[in-house]
């Protein structure tokens, strides 16, 4: 959900109806194999699938391992000081020993961008570093390469394209990302987003419809459109189609199954788009509304442009819908200036939602944001006590909320299977995971659950 962090690498199964056409490949210089690993949210991880589509249709290949690769890749993500650290423990592998000799390594997304040139010096072994923005900049940033060029940068951010490719490798054989807008052009106290994806920029309704059926046409009954803020996409063809006329249009498409959003801004939300999950049952009952906090006075420093009375009558027009809608958030704790009361209203806000997941995080400063200059004022053993206090406070919110599932029967798409339990693992519409005795046969299957244990994680079923 959300901008959950995963880490993949994404080099693993092709999608379903093994989806790529390689007729037309040109053929590979010195750059013959490449391995990648992403960092960061799902919108990193659909960029790294397209980046792979880029790759595949020069004639290079994937493997499993970056010790095999010519060229190795990292998507790198740099929302908070941790996730931007990893890139440089990977990137000292490749120093100490002689690992690197006759590689080419780069450097991708947010962390490329945010640091841009200089990664050149702290990392000597690094020849290419790309930005999100500059990504359709790829195949010539290669062709420099296999040229002989050393060292080759795309970071130009200010651009009105998004990123365009023939092929996309989907690791996901059950649900396929879809792009509908890049970047962001909101200017939140504590991120860094808008500083390293750039302006905001939405691809048209036809371009994102002709994609949509081209993936039901492979054989996806699941489809996830991404966007750093997806409910702020506007649609620039004639067809100047609404946010939520989008949705149901991709909801009707003959084959689709479920289709879901993220991630949400509350300032951009709507009672349109409960209406569209309300007359369209392929629109997954499920919305990601990241709250931050439950002050009005840290919203106002955040620059989130919503008072906690506003969030909660968004939430009150949700909970009106007909079928009972899954609400999960993000919030930050120990943003700077975060009283004792700031917290405890973030808490009373989230007893009186009380949301099925939350995205909890310590605030971490970020270069270049409007908070950064404000400092970060209170102390990690704080924000560590404050974070601990709020995921208590989740866990039995959402032991709470899960007991009251028991009895009840949820179609679940299967997504995986655990031989050494037995058990199958299944995702219903409102994205709770449900365990349930099967077997492998069963993954890709849609199956009625009826949930028979709890936990405040996941839920327990069995086939009806
Ligand atoms: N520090 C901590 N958390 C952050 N997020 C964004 N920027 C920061 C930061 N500087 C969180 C927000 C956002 C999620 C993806 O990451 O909650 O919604």
């Amino acid at each position: 959900m959300g901008n959950e962090l995963v880490q993949i690498t994404a080099v693993s199964q092709p999608g379903v109806a093994g989806a790529l056409q390689t007729s037309s490949v040109a053929s590979a210089g010195r750059l013959k194999t490449f391995y990648i690993e992403t960092f960061g949210c799902q919108m990193n991880v659909h960029d790294s699938e397209k980046v792979q589509g880029v790759l595949l249709a020069r004639g290079m290949k994937p493997v499993e391992d970056h010790a095999q690769a010519d060229l190795v890749l990292y998507n790198t993500c740099s929302i908070r000081e941790k996730a931007a650290q990893k890139v440089f423990s990977r990137l000292g592998a490749f120093r100490k020993g002689s690992s690197g000799a006759g590689k080419v390594i780069g450097v991708l997304g947010c962390v490329a961008q945010q640091e841009g040139e200089r990664f050149f010096e702290r990392a000597p072994q690094v020849g290419l570093v790309c930005g999100s923005a500059s990504y359709s900049q790829l195949p010539r940033l290669l062709d420099q390469l296999e040229g002989g060029n050393q060292r080759v940068s795309g970071l130009s951010l200010y651009t009105d394209e998004c990123f365009e490719t023939e092929l996309t490798r989907r690791d996901n054989p059950f649900r396929a990302y879809l792009t509908i807008i890049e970047g962001c052009d909101q200017r939140c106290a504590f991120c860094v987003v808008p500083m390293t994806r750039g302006p905001q920029r939405s691809r048209p309704s036809e371009k994102i419809l002709a994609e949509a059926r081209g993936l039901v046409d492979e054989g996806y009954t699941q489809i996830q459109l991404l966007g750093q803020i997806v409910n702020a996409w506007q649609d620039p063809s004639p067809a100047r189609w609404s946010f939520a006329e989008l949705l149901a249009r991709v909801a009707e498409i003959p084959g689709i199954r479920r289709v879901l959003f993220t991630t949400s801004h509350p300032r951009f939300f709507g009672p349109d788009i409960v209406q569209a999950i309300d007359s369209h049952p392929t629109l997954c009952d499920q919305i990601h509304l990241p709250v931050q906090s439950g002050s009005s006075a840290v919203l106002a420093r955040m620059l989130r442009g919503y008072t906690r009375e506003e969030y909660l009558e968004k939430i009150h027009s949700i909970r009106q819908a007909r079928r009972a809608i899954s609400l999960s958030t993000d919030v930050i704790v120990g943003f700077c200036g975060e009283t004792p009361q700031d917290f405890e209203q973030t808490l009373s806000l989230m007893k009186e939602v009380e949301y099925d997941q939350v995205f909890s995080f310590k605030y971490s400063p970020r270069p270049n944001t409007l908070a950064q200059a404000n400092g970060d004022n209170i102390e990690e053993e704080e924000k560590g006590r404050r974070l601990a206090e709020l995921q208590e406070l989740q866990r039995q919110i959402q032991l709470r909320r899960n007991q009251a599932l028991l009895g009840e029967t949820f179609e679940v798409l299967v997504e995986g299977y655990q031989a050494r339990l037995g058990q199958a693992v299944g995702r219903a519409t409102t994205n709770r995971v449900i365990n349930f005795p099967g077997s492998s046969e069963d993954i890709g299957r849609y199956l009625a659950l009826k949930v028979t244990g709890a936990g405040p994680n996941s839920l327990v079923g069995v086939r009806v």
